[in-house]
């Protein structure tokens, strides 16, 4: 098969969570990237990325707020299902926003329904470890694939004292650890690492049995996330661990001033973009 029907016959095979578990310890890493709409939805899907998280960071990403802790389930509901309308290969995970999953967790596996069911995604992802592994047990058990997400927790950010490497120092190192074995223990199918040395994020890879999804976390993991304005360079600033591999943000502004720069002069629109 030539490397193009390859990658097209990658590309068709529908990702659920279970071709992931099996993708564990590979010598290949899988991708993840957060989309907020139908367009990225399909840009990301197209081009074969496996997950395609709805996070909460669209509070910060998105709607300009200073942390994802304003971000409600109404509007994680709305962003679900834009992308899961334009994802065709993709497995599509939404956040359960802060506030859904912590009052009980019967509210919790109603939130997580209302995401699987008006969402359209195949699957949840919540933040935090031993505090909620009932919880996540609870989901699990309405048939609803959970990923975890420990180590820095950004709906935390006031416990944090804001948004730091978790993990350090032999206390903090056993807290994540413990954490990672709590969600895999309740039944999640995979977990995000994020913000821990890479070390750590290895060793935690290497003694659970689900896939880890790493952020700020090493090379390590079984695979590895990006926020789509960090990708792109869509946002104000990236985060050191981020890479950015296009500078849309630049691009969008130069053509928006070329736009304005034609209107001004009377350029745009011309003959050929006006009717007789
Ligand atoms: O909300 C989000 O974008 C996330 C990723 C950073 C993992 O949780």
């Amino acid at each position: 098969m030539s490397t193009v029907t390859q990658a097209a016959a990658k590309r068709e095979h529908k990702v659920t969570t279970r071709s992931l578990q099996r993708r564990k310890g590979g010598a290949e890493a899988f991708s993840m990237l957060t989309a907020y709409d139908h367009t990225f939805s399909r840009i990301f899907d197209d081009a074969g990325i496996d997950v395609l998280l709805v996070g909460d960071s669209v509070g910060n990403t998105v709607q300009g707020e200073e942390s994802t802790l304003p971000v409600t389930l109404e509007e994680m509901v709305y962003h679900c299902r834009l992308v899961s309308r334009g994802a065709r290969r993709a497995l599509v995970v939404g956040d359960m926003p802060f506030g859904s999953y912590q009052v009980s967790s019967e509210e919790a596996v109603r939130n997580a329904i209302r995401l699987i069911k008006d969402g359209g995604v195949a699957a949840v992802k919540l933040e935090g470890g031993r505090n909620v592994q009932a919880t996540i047990e609870r989901i699990v058990a309405a048939e609803i694939p959970v990923m975890g997400h420990v180590g820095l927790t950004p709906q935390a950010i006031h416990r944090m004292g804001g948004h730091r490497v978790q993990g350090r120092g032999d206390e903090g190192r056993e807290q994540v650890i413990a954490d990672a074995l709590a969600v895999e223990a309740a039944g999640a199918f995979a977990v995000v690492l994020e913000g821990v040395p890479a070390e750590l994020a290895q060793e935690i890879t290497d003694r659970l049995d689900i896939p880890t999804i790493g952020i700020g976390a090493g090379v390590h993991c079984d695979g590895q996330v990006l926020v789509l304005h960090d990708l792109l360079g869509l946002g104000d600033w990236t985060p050191s661990f981020a890479k950015t591999y296009a500078n849309l943000g630049a691009l969008a502004s130069q053509a928006a001033r070329a736009y304005a720069d034609d209107v001004a002069q009377r350029k745009f629109p011309g003959d050929e973009h006006s009717f007789s």
